[in-house]
């Protein structure tokens, strides 16, 4: 009975370890994604970041134009107006807790007005409020010609 008593003292220990260790880990994961380090964010430095190479990545690639631009009442994209943000078109799939943005911001005036903080986004996945993007903005981990030159062509939209 009484190495009963013992195991069981034994067990609620270790339950206790695992679960401080878990919230420790994850403590550590959420302060290691804060602190990667802002990469240098000159939008048009690296070397070949180019426009088209900007205009193929957000349009072929990471499909940015599909999330982030409005369309007309049958779906379709609306001409000339790329980038300059829409409504999420779907629902939350995500349990109510996850935090889910319902709008893509107008990414053209982001790019102008927040060049290296679009960058930093696309490299790392923080936003300009130090946070990761809300879903259903993906995660980009590019390398800085891939970011520089989505920026650069952002800028080169009127
Ligand atoms: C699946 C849809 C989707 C795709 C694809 C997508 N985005 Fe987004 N994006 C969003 C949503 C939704 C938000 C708003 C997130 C929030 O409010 O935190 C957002 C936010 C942003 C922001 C603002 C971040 C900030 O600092 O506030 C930028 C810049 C951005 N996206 C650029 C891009 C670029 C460039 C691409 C392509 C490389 C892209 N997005 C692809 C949905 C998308």
């Amino acid at each position: 009975m009484a190495d009963m008593k013992t195991r069981e003292a034994a067990f609620h220990r270790s339950a206790r370890g695992a679960l401080v260790a878990a919230v420790l880990v994850t403590a550590l994961a959420a302060r290691g994604l804060a602190k990667i380090p802002a990469p240098a964010t000159s939008p048009g430095t690296a070397a070949g970041a180019s426009i088209e190479r900007g205009r193929y990545l957000t349009h072929d690639v990471a499909m940015c134009v599909q999330c982030h631009s409005p369309r007309d009442e049958k779906g379709r994209l609306l001409e000339g107006q790329e980038f300059l943000g829409a409504p999420m078109p779907i629902q939350s799939p995500y349990p109510s807790s996850a935090r889910f943005a319902f709008n893509a911001p107008n990414i053209r005036e982001l790019a102008r007005s927040h060049g290296d903080s679009v960058v930093r986004l696309l490299r790392t996945g923080i936003d300009r409020n130090g946070k990761a993007a809300d879903l259903p903005m993906p995660p980009f981990r590019m390398n800085a010609e891939d970011a520089e030159s989505i920026v650069l062509y952002l800028r080169s939209l009127n």
